[in-house]
C-alpha cells in the first residue's frame, strides 16, 4: 500500500475517490470506550474515516497528514464540525515533526506505522492518563508488493513504547484482510 513515502501515490488515490467516506477501523469502533474524554491526535489521518467518526463521537480531532488532497477531502467532509477540527500537512518521516503540537487526551495511529524516534516522542503529546491508540497491520500479516514488512507494526516498536506507557490491551485479529494487531497504551 506504499504506506511511507510516496505523497503522490496518496493524492492520487483520495482525488480519485467519489462522494463516499470508508467505514472507520473496526478496533476503533469497538474499542472506543477505551479513548479519553476530549480531543485526539490522528496522525496519518489520510481523508479521514476515523477523524470523522471521532467527531461523530463528541471528541474534537486534530488529523496530520502529508496528503493535501486527504487533507482537502476531510475539510469538505468536516465543515459541519467546524473548530472542533484542525487539519495540518506534515511529513511524518521527519524527526521531531510533532514538536509544533500540544497535547492531547489521545493519540490514534491507524494503518500506519511511526518512526521510531517520534514514537519516542509520543508521550510528550498526551495529557495525564492519555491514551495511545495503534491499529493496523501487524507481523504475520503476509507481505506483497503493496503493503511490505516495513510497513508493519513491529515488535520492536512495541517495545519502544513501553519506556513510557503501559499497555492497556492487547488484540491480534486475523480476518479476510489480514492479520490485524491493535495496541493501546496509557501514559506512565
Ligand atoms: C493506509 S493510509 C491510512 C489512513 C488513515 N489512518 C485510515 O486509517 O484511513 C496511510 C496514510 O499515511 C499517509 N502517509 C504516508 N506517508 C506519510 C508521511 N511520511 N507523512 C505523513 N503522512 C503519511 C498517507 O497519506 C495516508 O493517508
Amino acid at each position: 500500500m506504499a504506506y511511507m513515502g510516496d505523497e503522490k501515490f496518496w493524492d492520487s488515490l483520495f482525488e480519485k475517490r467519489g462522494d463516499k467516506q470508508l467505514q472507520p477501523e473496526a478496533a476503533l469502533v469497538k474499542h472506543i470506550d477505551l479513548f479519553q474524554k476530549g480531543s485526539v491526535l490522528d496522525l496519518a489521518c489520510g481523508d479521514g474515516r476515523n477523524t470523522l467518526y471521532l467527531l461523530e463521537n463528541g471528541f474534537d480531532v486534530t488529523g496530520i497528514d502529508f496528503s493535501q488532497s486527504g487533507l482537502d477531502r476531510l475539510r469538505q467532509f468536516g465543515t459541519i464540525y467546524g473548530e472542533r477540527l484542525t487539519l495540518q500537512q506534515t511529513d511524518l518521516s521527519e524527526d521531531n515533526c510533532l514538536k509544533t503540537l500540544g497535547k492531547f487526551n489521545n493519540i490514534l495511529i491507524c494503518h500506519y506505522r511511526v518512526t521510531k524516534q517520534n514514537l519516542r516522542t509520543l508521550s510528550d503529546h498526551l495529557s495525564e492518563n492519555g491514551i495511545l491508540f495503534i491499529t493496523g497491520f501487524g507481523e504475520g500479516h503476509v507481505c506483497d508488493e503493496r503493503i511490505k514488512a516495513e510497513d508493519l507494526i513491529h515488535q520492536s516498536d512495541i517495545e519502544v513504547l513501553l519506556e513510557t506507557f503501559d499497555m492497556i490491551h492487547e488484540e491480534r485479529v486475523k480476518d479476510d484482510r489480514g492479520y490485524f494487531v491493535t495496541e493501546v497504551f496509557g501514559k506512565m
